[in-house]
């Protein structure tokens, strides 16, 4: 019996179209380049190390070329690079496409080396393509029939004129007749695994330390980062009662589900807002992802630097008094860049004295809590946890269902050491 001539290798492109192993077609798109390379020898696709021509598949035109293929793959219209992925027929899944350029990333680093060359991300089709994944990653926007909202009676705190500060009544507005307004409406999507678009307990306590002790963002500009689902943001908006919370309040977040979501909850509760004296004009939304933010420095005025999309949410940044986070340490990856994040927000802007970083984080991994603290330290920002027997009498005001126990949860205030 004569063997079965195997049909032509695949294509890079006929492998992605089957979703082969993300390492085969990088493997095989490298090969390609290699052909393409050694017939264009005198072009600039050619590295010259030490005297010796070598030939690179990470050039700058070979990155454009993977840019190219994996657009014409994953949609008709790759000069703009307008990704519509749901008109698209008969496409990998974008899970993969996003695996894919991952890993192309990744190899081209670990791999730079072989070709004794500088080997970066410089195609700008490529950045734009990791770009766009990147904030692809959670755009698919949640189906709302998978939602479900968690609907709170807040109190507003009332601080007893007579005794100036430690009485403090708890007065609740609202029955549950259902008039608009009187309760905080939460939409969460409990079974989706973007983790912007769930309440998390760190973001329970931190409101519920808000309630407790209002004078800490009392007419002061907050900001909040990775604010998922608007909890603590919203409740830092009116604490301290009626038009006596923060004076502004900028929510902000990184990926399109999480900010849609955030804007939604935000609109639905602008009622709930109104109802409690602020004015929602004074509520905005931002996206923000935590890392470098370009350079700022003070002279008369303030000079920023900003990054496109981080704009606003910069200034905002820079701007504010108070900085609040709940459950934002909890990647490894991301330590370094959050850190930053708050370095900037401490050491940039006006009456450096007076800001303050407010974080609930929840403890998971020992490894990832000690390089939150030695980033801090390195920085020379010094963190104060916040006694637990302060803490554990918190009242409790919103009694969900969490993962974890509130006393997981440590509530710190951080300032730059001075
Ligand atoms: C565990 S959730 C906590 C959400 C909310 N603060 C709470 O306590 O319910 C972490 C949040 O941080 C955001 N996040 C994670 N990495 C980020 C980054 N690199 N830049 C900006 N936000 C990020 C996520 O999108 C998410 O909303």
């Amino acid at each position: 019996m004569t063997m079965q001539t195997l049909p032509q290798p695949y294509t890079t492109a006929a492998l992605i179209r089957a979703m082969a192993p993300v390492d085969v077609v990088i493997d095989s798109f490298l090969r390609e380049q290699i052909i393409v390379t050694s017939q264009s020898c005198e072009s600039c696709d050619v590295y010259c190390a030490g005297g010796e021509h070598k030939m690179s598949p990470w050039s700058v035109p070979s990155q454009s070329r993977f840019a190219s293929l994996i657009a014409s793959i994953s949609t008709a219209n790759c000069a703009s690079f307008d990704f519509d992925w749901t008109s698209c027929k008969f496409l990998p899944s974008q899970r993969y496409i996003s695996k894919l350029v991952t890993q192309y990333i990744i190899r081209m680093e670990k791999e730079a080396d072989t070709y004794n060359a500088v080997v970066e991300l410089e195609d700008d089709h490529l950045v734009s393509l990791v770009y766009h994944l990147s904030m692809y990653r959670s755009t698919i926007v949640p189906d709302p029939c998978s939602s479900c909202f968690l609907t709170f009676q807040v109190p507003i705190t009332m601080v007893s004129n007579e005794v100036k500060s430690t009485k403090i009544v708890y007065q609740y507005s609202g029955d549950h007749s259902g008039n608009e307004g009187d309760f905080l409406q939460i939409r969460t999507f409990p079974y989706h695994n973007d983790v912007g678009l769930k309440l998390w307990e760190a973001g329970a306590c931190l409101a519920e330390y808000l309630i407790q002790y209002p004078e800490v963002i009392r007419a002061k500009n907050v900001m909040e980062l990775g604010a998922g689902v608007g909890l603590t943001g919203l409740v830092a908006a009116v604490c301290g009662g009626c038009g006596e919370g923060a004076r502004s309040v900028h929510m902000t977040d990184y990926t399109q589900a999480t900010l849609e979501n955030l804007r939604f909850n935000a609109d639905v509760n602008a009622e709930w807002l109104k109802k409690r004296g602020v004015d929602v004009r004074n509520v905005s939304i931002g996206f923000l992802e935590w890392g470098d933010l370009g350079d700022c420095k003070q002279n008369d005025g303030l000079e920023i630097r900003q990054s496109v999309t981080n704009s606003g949410s910069t200034t905002a940044l820079l701007n504010a008094d108070v900085l609040l986070a709940a459950d934002v340490v909890y990647d490894i990856h991301c330590i370094p860049d959050l850190v930053c994040t708050v370095n900037r927000f401490l050491s940039c802007g006006n009456s450096l004295e007076n800001k303050k970083a407010l974080f609930a984080t929840t403890y998971r991994n020992k490894t990832t809590f000690d390089l939150f603290e030695n980033e801090l330290e390195k920085r020379g920002i010094l963190c104060d946890y916040i006694p637990k027997q302060l803490q554990e009498g918190l009242p409790s005001i919103f009694p969900c269902y969490f993962n974890q126990q509130h006393a997981d949860v440590r509530l710190c205030c951080m300032k730059l050491v001075v």
